[in-house]
């Protein structure tokens, strides 16, 4: 049996779906499962485009055997060495000996770190802009260094203008059926796992995110193949613009995330309060999340996403609440900048976590911290009830 899709007349998709793994890279939960995509161009040569993790191999397998319909695989091409592309490469070796394995010089380099068959004797060594011809298609290659590993390259079909983007453009999620972006309520239904990759997977090089883009525009695209998530061949550019903003780590919009560390209840009341005190000066756009309760991955995915970020933390052990400071190395770790920022801290000795937090974040580029911190000893009083309308009407101007 076979699950297969076809992207065009010979491009064929042979992607499998995680639904099992919990953690992607054993760090991000992904309760959404996850797609591993493979694609084979069946021209007058066979060229199969990256492959999957081990874990949904032979589905795999059993899909590329279906889609050869007996013919050999003549090239396999390696845009990205992370094994949950490439785990199965040695596999490939044993069932087809005769493949030429297209790589560029570090990704060889790779190869012969994770595996220990003769990659040599197979090797096509290629650099940027060279091209194969495999018949009706000629692919080009186009070099993408840190989007997501050194050695990501992407591949260019110039018959169907389809860009194999590597990581770019990928997302968690399982594909249900439909392989589309067009097919499915993306938007709705998988721009927040978009935004979560992005910013936790290759947020951190937005630069080098910026520099593929810059490639790509001299290129006529008609479809991407990710290596996760859906093939896009219908509006293209809205995706391309939410890949701009997020590349030069621009918010998609104004609005706010409030991250608290409460221990027992107090700085959570501040956060309510404020988000409160907000919303009645008609502040819509508020996420709210307490650090203890949600992964790091999914506030860093909104801060990706809004402009404004109010940080609440009770003081721990002299330092900062540890979730609380996991988030923040997370946000400072991944560069996120251009962003305006907020501060309370409580302590019912000595309170600490808001400087401490403002040191933390103190590299981030372009950065506009408020003035108005909150700071609560134990409880919020009602003599703090006009620091709090303070704090609100000064977000609130700079959100407007
Ligand atoms: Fe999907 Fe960087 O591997």
């Amino acid at each position: 049996m076979h699950c297969t899709k076809r992207i065009t007349d010979d491009i064929i998709w042979l992607g499998v779906s995680d639904r099992r793994l919990a953690m992607f890279e054993n760090a991000f939960p992904i309760p959404r499962g996850v797609s591993y995509n493979s694609f084979l161009i069946k021209d007058e040569k066979t060229v199969l485009l990256d492959t999957v993790d081990k874990a949904v191999s032979g589905r795999f397998f059993e899909n590329l055997a279906f889609a050869l319909e007996g013919r050999a695989l003549d090239y396999i091409i390696v845009n990205h060495m992370e094994p949950d592309h490439c785990a199965t490469l040695g596999e490939i070796i044993l069932r087809h000996p005769n493949v030429r394995i297209v790589v560029n010089a570090k990704t060889l380099v790779m190869i012969k770190q994770f595996f220990d068959f003769d990659i040599d004797s197979r090797a096509v060594i290629v650099k940027e802009g060279d091209t194969l011809a495999t018949g009706r298609h000629t692919l080009s290659f186009y070099t993408a260094p840190m989007v997501h590993w050194p050695e990501v390259m992407v591949t260019y079909d110039a018959a169907d203008k389809v860009l194999f983007s590597a990581d770019a453009f990928g997302t968690f999620g399982a594909i249900s059926g439909n392989i589309f972006a067009d097919e499915v309520d993306f938007e709705a239904d998988w721009l927040p796992d978009a935004r979560r990759y992005y910013a936790n997977i290759v947020g951190k090089y937005g630069t080098q995110v910026t520099a593929l883009l810059t490639k790509a525009s001299a290129l006529e695209i008609d479809i991407i193949c990710p290596l996760h998530g859906p093939v896009w061949r219908q509006n293209i550019g809205w995706y391309l613009d939410k890949y701009k903003k997020w590349a030069a780590w621009e918010p998609e919009e104004k609005g706010l995330v409030i991250a608290y560390a409460s221990i027992y209840g107090n700085t959570e009341n501040a956060a309510d309060i404020l988000a409160s005190k907000l919303a009645d000066r008609g502040i819509k756009n508020i996420a709210m999340y307490d650090v203890s309760a949600v992964h790091p991955s999914y506030i860093l995915a909104d801060c990706f996403r809004f402009s404004h970020i109010v940080f609440a933390s009770s003081t721990y052990n002299g330092g900062i609440f540890p979730n609380m400071e996991t988030l923040l190395l997370d946000i400072k770790a991944h560069l996120l900048q251009n962003r305006t920022m907020a501060f309370m801290e409580n302590g019912t000795w000595v309170p600490m976590s808001a400087k401490l937090m403002k040191e933390l974040i103190s590299p981030l580029k372009n950065t506009t911290v408020l003035d108005n911190t909150v700071t609560i000893k134990s409880s919020l009083k009602p003599a703090q009830e006009a620091e709090l309308e303070s704090l609100a009407d000064v977000i609130c101007s700079t959100l407007k």
